[in-house]
């Protein structure tokens, strides 16, 4: 099967935010963020490896405004990078305020997932493209902060 370009996988999940999902003060509480961050970046994951996926690593996770109940939060997401057994996924955090249409940034995120086979060990993914400017961009990126994630790592 041919490899498909980081592109063809990228997927926008959207969800009305409801009063359960926030504080009564009317702002979203920010696990639930993460949540959502956590599940699109998985169906990444997913979609290209066609496996099962765990989590591997989350890396800080900023909220720059707030979300309200009664509005939309849009998870846009990105494949950035393919190693043996891992893969980089971006998500892009923003609120569409239902009433005006307007957009505000939430936060952004890096997750890696680690492909697993039925005994849970890191099992080999497929090669994606990484072939525009963007994507070769993004691969280049995720690249970098795979170098300084496993640095850490073994640093302790
Ligand atoms: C995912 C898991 C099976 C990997 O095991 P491991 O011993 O780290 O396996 P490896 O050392 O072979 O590394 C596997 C991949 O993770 C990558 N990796 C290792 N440390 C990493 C880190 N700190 N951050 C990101 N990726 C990392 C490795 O580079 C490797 O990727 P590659 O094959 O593309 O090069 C194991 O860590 C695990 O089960 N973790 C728990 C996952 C989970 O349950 N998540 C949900 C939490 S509620």
């Amino acid at each position: 099967m041919p490899a498909h370009t980081a592109s063809e996988l990228a997927i926008t999940m959207a969800h009305v935010m409801l009063p359960r999902d926030g504080n009564p003060m009317g702002f979203v509480h920010g696990g639930v963020v993460a949540k959502y961050i956590d599940e699109a970046a998985a169906v990444v994951a997913s979609r290209h490896s066609r496996c099962t996926v765990v989590t591997r690593s989350f890396d800080n996770l900023e909220f720059h405004n707030h979300v309200a109940i009664g509005n939309l939060l849009l998870l846009k997401t990105s494949l950035n990078m393919v190693g043996r057994t891992s893969m980089e996924i971006g998500v892009r955090v923003e609120e569409e305020e239902l009433t005006s249409g307007r957009i505000n940034h939430i936060a952004s995120a890096y997750l890696t997932f680690v492909a697993v086979d039925d005994k849970g060990r890191p099992s080999q993914v497929p090669q994606a493209l990484f072939q525009t400017p963007v994507e070769l961009r993004r691969n280049k990126e995720a690249m970098a902060r795979r170098q300084k994630r496993l640095a850490k790592h073994s640093h302790g």
